[in-house]
């Protein structure tokens, strides 16, 4: 049977069907006993059957999915895992020494030592260079430089020997170290490079090399993504000291997990041999005559070096061996499918330079490419995430180029090395514009080529361009809630609106809001959160409320410029225009006096956050604007008696009514406030995220009207009218605090408010439904 979208590629096929007694059919032995020849291979060929009948599990689920690789394993490795185990030999022994015998004969190199991972070749190679018993060694504070984009595991066996890496940028066109970068950064601490061979492809080796040889530079290479790719017809990885490379399930070939170093000197692969068993003699060259200087310890436990346990199963080795066979086959297909992908796209008739694709540095190079690698154009690099999910959605599994730029991961912060982090432009590109596909180890059909190329190009970018991913902080209170019922009913929907809340992340703190940020990647911001204290609590929390919205609207305004976000509209408060001023209040009287006492901190921080929005436009030209609403109210999530003025009105009014308490009022009622529907302001804030961009704020005034008025309003709808009174032992405050909103009706055309009294009664409607 054939494994679906593999075309059928068994090496070897075991028959069935020989009877269990009589004679063998295969070669004319007597077989009754179970011990001949066709016994023992009928059990091969029973996993054989087996294998065949599961094959798609194996397999891709259908023609039209592309995992980043389906599994490369057959019955023969599935039958010589089962033989290794049968053998009772689980330790590593004779499928291992022969899997290093033809590993190091096909990669042309003098040795090869096997392990239990890429990650732990890395770390042989690092260990063995730096150990106190080679004879050219890397001391601790030596200088290694590493490419930005990178593994962790190429990094870590750096560190973890007391080495420092040094970051080099890599090239786009490769995604390979860029060699005059690296030349620039060699210091005279410099003693040593690990190069990774960055998914199939490599640096110009020859440079390289002699890079190296002028400056005396130790070379380990990481070819753990790259087994099989040729420089000058030699395999890379056998260039350096040591060479890496990985089995992991989705590499060129693979063991389940596995990994070989590879090395030119015998004291490297003696030494490498030692560490990699705990430091003992057993498989050294020289072993009889350690044995012999040492007489007095037993040699089946002698120990001569520091170690680990990084060995391999003996199941690895007896895979490998079959997997090996396979690697010219596979690495084919993988070059052909990338080809035949490259030509498709480039010749559909949506292609419109998308993308650019890594390239070899030179006609020496010959990658066994890993995966197909595009790298989005820079002007589409925002639309980088959706696209990748739009991959994923069709069933097209993606990754980024392995770790992006380093120099950005969490870990680096915790080593304290010193790191320019706009370094490395070409590792930032990249980062945010490039990623993988699977290419695959046989042959994609046709049919299959023209889906990928069709789905790839079926984005439309165009589109995407103009989309936005709105995220809204603060988007579960009032005005919050009032974006989220507009956005649902009226808003485009190629838009997406992401509406977040102190649940999401604690804007206080730059890391978290930089996670929000970075998880979202909005391309527009409202800004709604807020720190607040109702009514009188607000002086005695004055510190607080000071600190943490500064914090907010630092943190909130530095990710949108950093994540380069298109625009922010930031909510103010009239409580930031100053205590004394003339009336109507224009935005141009924002800083003109101080802010009312009562409410300094908070006004203050509002303030602040208008001239960091101003700030942010003069330095970076970033479109950050602010709009200051008068009193908001709409539907509320529940009633609070300390809250702004409806929302104490309605609370007090509902209470008189579900008790017969007295509905006061406090103060005489006379003063007059304007009231701005959350929904009103709701349209006013998704307008100015298209229209306005001006660095003057934009008030948004609303009705006004006299708080007694309010009051009886409320009364009236809550049936209480009998019950209110007005308390004017409490003072009143200013007579008027009208808000201008001339430039709102002359900019926003065709700007309507809702009738006040129809607002208000629908959101009285809905407590009293509530
Ligand atoms: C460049 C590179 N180095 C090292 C490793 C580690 O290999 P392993 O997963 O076998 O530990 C990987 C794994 O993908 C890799 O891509």
């Amino acid at each position: 049977s054939r494994r679906r979208g593999h075309g059928g590629r068994a090496l070897v096929t075991y028959r069935r069907g020989r009877r269990r007694t009589g004679m063998s059919q295969t070669n004319g032995k007597r077989d009754g006993d179970g011990t001949g020849d066709a016994a023992r291979e009928d059990w091969k060929a029973v996993v054989a059957d087996e294998y065949a009948r599961r094959s798609g599990v194996y397999a891709a689920p259908d023609e039209t999915s592309f995992p980043l690789i389906a599994s490369s394993i057959f019955s023969e490795e599935i039958i010589a895992a089962v033989d290794s185990m049968l053998s009772g030999q689980l330790t590593m022994a004779n499928n291992v020494r022969e899997f290093e015998q033809a590993f190091a004969k096909y990669v042309g190199a003098p040795f090869a030592v096997m392990c239990n991972s890429g990650s732990s070749a890395n770390l042989l190679a690092l260990a063995a260079l730096t150990n106190h018993l080679r004879s050219k060694k890397l001391c601790a504070g030596d200088e290694v430089l590493i490419p930005a984009v990178c593994w962790s595991t190429s990094l870590w066996p750096i560190v973890q020997m007391g080495l420092i890496p040094v970051f080099v940028d890599v090239d786009v066109a490769t995604m390979n170290v860029d060699l005059d970068d690296l030349e620039a950064r060699i210091t005279d601490k410099t003693r040593g490079v690990l190069a990774v061979h960055v998914l199939g492809n490599m640096c110009d080796m020859d440079r390289l090399m002699d890079i190296c040889a002028r400056r005396d530079l130790l070379l380990v290479e990481d070819t753990c993504e790259s087994l099989g790719s040729t420089y000058g017809g030699k395999c890379v990885g056998t260039f350096g000291s040591f060479g890496s490379y990985s089995f992991y399930f989705s590499h060129h070939i693979t063991t389940g997990e596995g990994g070989m170093v590879v090395c030119q000197t015998q004291e490297d692969a003696d030494l490498v041999r030692c560490l990699r068993a705990h430091g003992w003699t057993r498989e050294l060259s020289n072993k009889d005559e350690l044995h012999e200087q040492n007489a007095h310890i037993d040699s089946r436990f002698m120990f001569v070096n520091v170690g680990y346990n990084l060995r391999p199963m003996e199941i690895s080795g007896a895979v490998g061996k079959c997997q090996l066979l396979r690697l010219d086959s596979m690495n084919a297909n993988r070059k052909e499918n990338r080809e035949r992908l490259l030509r498709a796209l480039q010749s559909h008739d949506k292609w419109n330079d998308q993308f650019r694709f890594p390239v070899a540095p030179n006609a020496s190079a010959d990658p066994a490419w890993f995966g197909f690698v595009a790298v989005l154009r820079r002007d589409l690099q925002k639309r980088l995430p959706t696209y990748l999910e739009f991959l994923t959605r069709h069933k097209i599994e993606n990754r980024p180029i392995i770790s992006g730029n380093f120099v950005h991961q969490p870990a680096i912060k915790t080593l304290g090395l010193s790191v320019d982090p706009n370094g490395y432009p070409g590792s930032d590109e990249l980062g945010t514009c490039g990623f993988f596909i699977g290419v695959h180890t046989y042959r994609l059909s046709d049919a299959q080529i023209s889906y990928l190329a069709d789905t790839m190009l079926a984005f439309d970018f165009d589109c995407a361009v103009n989309r936005k991913v709105v995220l809204v902080t603060g988007g579960s209170g009032l005005v919050g809630r009032a974006l989220k019922e507009h956005v649902k009913t009226s808003a485009n929907t190629n838009d997406s609106w992401i509406f977040t809340s102190s649940k999401d992340a604690d804007l206080c703190s730059y890391d978290e809001t930089k996670r929000l940020f970075e998880r979202y990647r909005p391309t527009h911001v409202i800004h709604l959160a807020v720190k607040l204290m109702a009514g009188g609590d607000m002086s005695k929390m004055a510190a607080s409320l000071i600190q943490d919205n500064n914090a907010i609207n630092a943190n909130v305004l530095r990710c949108a410029h950093e994540i380069d976000c298109d625009k922010v509209v930031s909510v103010l408060s009239s409580f930031a225009y100053p205590k004394d001023v003339s009336l109507p209040i224009t935005e141009k009287r924002l800083h003109d006096g101080p802010c009312h006492p009562l409410y300094e901190s908070y006004g203050s921080s509002k303030r602040n956050l208008e001239i960091l929005s101003r700030a942010y436009r003069a330095q970076h030209g970033r479109k950050f604007v602010t709009v200051i609403p008068s009193n908001i109210f709409g539907t509320i999530s529940q009633l609070r008696e300390g809250g702004p003025v409806i929302d104490a009105l309605m609370s007090k009014a509902a209470q008189s009514a579900a008790t017969g308490s007295e509905f006061t009022c406090r103060g005489t009622g006379a003063p007059c406030r304007q009231f701005c529907y959350a929904p009103d302001l709701a349209r006013v804030l998704i307008w100015s995220l298209e229209h306005y961009d001006e660095e003057e704020p934009i008030n948004v005034a609303g009705e006004e009207i006299s708080i007694r008025a309010v009051a009886e309003l409320i009364a009236n709808m809550f049936g209480v009218e009998k019950r209110l009174s007005f308390d004017a032992s409490f003072p009143d405050g200013p007579m008027y605090r009208t808000l201008s909103d001339d430039k709102l009706r002359r900019l926003y055309e065709g700007y309507e408010q809702t009738d006040f009294e129809t607002a208000l009664r629908s959101v009285v409607a809905r407590v009293i439904n509530a």
